[in-house]
């Protein structure tokens, strides 16, 4: 983010809180139930979004040496990600491709040669395959350099591993930000580390998911028992970039910012900067760290979703480095758990009738922004 923004989304926040109003669109808006429950929708979704725009599905620190190796499923796919003796990540299907076994057991380690537990059937961690038993009499003719693993499209940048699911080539990932990679460079994910990730699955669609991230209003009722009483009530502005947003949640402590020189300002001491990444990612810039929240839609009902802290490289080493990471982790997924908990109601009362719509504020503005840009790319 260039100093300007930050000093120019300061100001606006300062000047609506002097105002005592909120940062409002022009209409009231709305959103049709059956987008949360249709399984073609789903498909639809995954398809246009999950996997035709590059998603940050693994931090660069999660595969941190070369031979380092890691699995995670993903828009319905089960991916294998490699690290190779030159640095070089490759993210791969982990399906072999004899006759279909899962190739590689282990959530995560360090291999170079990753053997079939079927037929023992063996690749690089390239995705070449080097082995194949009593090949030349029982596949004479086959030709092996077509046989090697399942490739998609990845780029590592900006501390991520982006995979493009829908493509094996390479995908630029400062184009698709859309002008956010500017904002980036500013958070510098690159330099931090996974210090605590957690996984759970929960009833609730994924962009009932994402909504409940991008709004303020519900901060004084949801959260009254954690962060409210250091937020502002029902303060929040956002801007878009192409189809991702970002917004600023502010704290009450903004206020302090009045009596200091502007070259002093630290937004994110003073709010939550977060990035709403089309579609599985948002990012929670803080003060001194960035929780990385990831949702992975697995029916129209049901989402898997990861919570992962990450944390300034240089600032893990002691035993109180440690423990401060470990309670700011577990502050932020019990806050999560509030918003989950609240999706998860939303969710089960979609199909009752009760509502044929759900119905956005001018303050929830983002939440309109965020199903529009769903909308386009479907
Ligand atoms: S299915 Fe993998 S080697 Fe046969
Ligand atoms: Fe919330």
């Amino acid at each position: 983010m260039k100093r300007a923004t930050e000093i120019e989304l300061a100001e606006e926040i300062l000047d609506l809180q002097e105002r005592k109003v909120p940062f409002l669109d022009d209409a009231v808006t709305s959103s049709p139930v059956e987008h949360y429950c249709d399984p073609h929708r789903l498909e639809l979704e995954r398809e246009k979004l999950f996997r035709s725009i590059p998603q940050p599905v693994v931090h660069s620190s999660e595969l941190p040496t070369p031979g380092s190796f890691l699995r995670r499923d993903f828009a319905g796919l089960p991916l294998l990600f490699t690290r190779d003796e030159d640095g070089q990540v490759h993210t791969f299907i982990n399906v072999c491709r004899h006759r279909g076994s899962r190739l590689v057991q282990d959530h995560e380690g360090c291999k170079q040669r990753f053997t079939c537990p079927y037929h023992a059937w063996t690749w690089n961690n390239r995705g070449e395959l080097t082995g194949m038993p009593h090949g030349e009499l029982g596949f004479p003719e086959l030709d092996r350099s077509a046989l090697g693993l399942k490739r998609l499209g990845c780029s590592e940048r900006h501390g991520f591993i982006w995979v493009l699911a829908n493509t094996d080539q390479a995908p630029d990932v400062d184009t698709t930000l859309a002008g956010l990679a500017e904002d980036f460079e500013w958070f510098d994910a690159a330099s931090h580390v996974v210090q605590h990730s957690d996984v759970e699955v929960r009833s609730v669609n994924w962009k009932i998911l994402v909504e409940g991230g991008i709004e303020a209003y519900h901060f004084r009722v949801t959260h009254r028992k954690t962060i409210a009483p250091y937020f502002n009530d029902n303060l929040s502005t956002y801007r878009q970039f192409g189809p991702h947003l970002r917004s600023v949640l502010s704290k009450r402590s903004i206020a302090e910012l009045r009596d200091q020189p502007t070259d002093q300002w630290r937004l994110r001491d003073h709010s939550q900067v977060l990035y709403t990444l089309m579609a599985s990612s948002q990012f929670l810039v803080q003060s001194d760290h960035i929780a990385w929240i990831t949702v992975d839609p697995l029916t129209p009902s049901s989402s898997r979703i990861r919570i992962s802290t990450l944390v300034p490289a240089d600032l893990v080493a002691t035993e109180e480095d440690r423990a401060h990471w470990a309670k700011n982790h577990a502050i932020t997924v019990q806050t999560l758990a509030e918003d989950f908990d609240i999706g998860e109601g939303i969710q089960a009362g979609l199909t009752t009738g009760a509502n044929d719509t759900l119905t956005f504020g001018r303050f929830e503005g983002a939440l309109n922004a965020f199903n529009t840009s769903v909308r386009e790319r479907l």
